[in-house]
Formats: C-alpha cells, sequence, structure tokens
C-alpha cells in the first residue's frame, strides 16, 4: 500500500507518519506501538533498509518515498505486525531473572554488587527485547527453532555475567546443549541493527569463550573423578 502524508503537517518520526496515515487515511493500518520513546520495543520494523523502533528514528525530511516494512523474515500477522511468540518463548526458557541457591542472611535486604561488578552488565540490561537484532541474523533465519539469536544469547550472557546469580554453570551448561551458540558467524548483522547501539555480536563472542571455559574446566573435574574413582578400585583389589 502507498500513502501519501503532508510532512509539514506531521511530526518527525517513522511513527508519527503512520499514526498519521491511520488517523486520517486508512483506520486499518496495523502496527505496535507502546512507550513513544525507545522503551517497549514494540515498534520495530525495518525502515528504509535497516531495523529501528519508529517512535525515536527520523524520516528523511525530502520528497523521496519511505519504505517500511515489517522485521525481516518472520512471519505477518498482519501489515507491520509480526508473531513474536517463538521469540517470547525463546526468552522465558533462559530464566531471565535472577536465580540463587543461597538464602539471604536475616535482614538482608539487597544483594549487593561491586561499582565493577555493576559495570559489567552496561550495554547489556539496556536490551528492549526488540528483536531487531535477531530477525536481522542470517543464522537465525535458517533454523529459528534450534539457534537461539543474538537477543536471546545476549540475554543470557547478561545473566552468566551477574556477580548477584549463582545458576552461572547451569546457564552455561543449557547454552551448549540448546542453544547452538556454534551456528553464530560473527557476522555483526545483529549489532549494525540494533536501535539502542548495543552489541549482541560481541557479547556472544564473549559469551563462547566462557562457554569453552566452562567446557574446559568440566572435562578436567570428570577426569580427576575417573581418576580417584580408578585410584579406589585398585586399592580394593
Ligand atoms: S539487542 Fe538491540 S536489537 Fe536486539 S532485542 Fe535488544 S534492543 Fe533490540
Ligand atoms: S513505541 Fe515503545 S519503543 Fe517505540
Amino acid at each position: 500500500m502507498s500513502y501519501y502524508i503532508d510532512i509539514d503537517q506531521c511530526g518527525p518520526m517513522y511513527l508519527d507518519a503512520l499514526i498519521k496515515i491511520k488517523n486520517e487515511i486508512d483506520p486499518t493500518l496495523t502496527f505496535r506501538r507502546s512507550c513513544r520513546e525507545g522503551i517497549c520495543g514494540s515498534c520495530a520494523m525495518a525502515l528504509d533498509g535497516r531495523h529501528h523502533l519508529a517512535c525515536i528514528f527520523q524520516y528523511p525530511r525530502n520528497l523521496d518515498p519511505s519504505f517500511i516494512y515489517p522485521l525481516n523474515m518472520q512471519t505477518v500477522v498482519k501489515d507491520l505486525v509480526v508473531d513474536m511468540t517463538m521469540f517470547y518463548s525463546q526468552y522465558k526458557s533462559i530464566e531471565p531473572y535472577l536465580k540463587r541457591k543461597t538464602l539471604k542472611a536475616k535482614d538482608q535486604k539487597e544483594y549487593i554488587q561491586t561499582i565493577e561488578d555493576r559495570a559489567k552488565i552496561d550495554g547489556l540490561y539496556e536490551c528492549v527485547l526488540c528483536n531487531s537484532c535477531s530477525s536481522s541474523c542470517p543464522s537465525y533465519w535458517w533454523h529459528p527453532n534450534e539457534f537461539q539469536g543474538p537477543s536471546i544469547l545476549m540475554q543470557t550472557f547478561r545473566w552468566v555475567i551477574d556477580s548477584r546469580d549463582e545458576f552461572r554453570e547451569e546457564r552455561l551448561e543449557k547454552v551448549g546443549n540448546d542453544m547452538k551458540i556454534g551456528e553464530c558467524e560473527q557476522l555483526g548483522s545483529c549489532s549494525a541493527n540494533c536501535p539502542k547501539q548495543l552489541n549482541p555480536r560481541k557479547a556472544i563472542k564473549e559469551l563462547k569463550e566462557l562457554y569453552e571455559e566452562y567446557k574446559k574446566t568440566k572435562e578436567l573435574k570428570t577426569v580427576t573423578v575417573l581418576e580417584e574413582v580408578e585410584k579406589i578400585e585398585s586399592a580394593h583389589h
């Protein structure tokens, strides 16, 4: 569908243009939006060739046409609305919340972090789960049911390195088993398409390194346990 609007009578963002079209020309035009300030992540779409949040991205103020599409390679429900069901269930599967094994001490209200530990999750916690990165990732296009995609992997990393979380090993175990992290080819399309200027490519690289370290430690532990078992057995013979 093509629409013509008077940009002198319209706000500067792509979302302003879409709302103007919906209000004045075509009430059936369907898109998601909520916060209008880049926080809820619901207005992600392909805007003149790149993924962005329509509420915080300005359209060019010239007479050239603008092209607006739904997020790439996603099932379209209607117009600019894509089906996010799988994305949300993948997010749920990583248990994206603080998990502890030790109980709080009496009268303890908070889990304190050092300033340095807190700084480690900068650039990760700001993710608004818009799915712009994953839907621009070729590995995610090819097998979204197996490879979890940059957004989910970056959020996994965010919990793995949180000094307050006590399920680091279990989270890393999952990375190897279910998440197919090896499918990431480090192309960087995810980071180039993140409207919040985050860097999922780098987060996945660091998560891969942590996973490799974890795997080595686990192998060493297994070898040590086997050696102990052998010693005990030979002592009994
Ligand atoms: S990393 Fe960026 S593009 Fe990916 S879901 Fe988060 S905010 Fe959106
Ligand atoms: S409307 Fe919330 S991020 Fe755009």
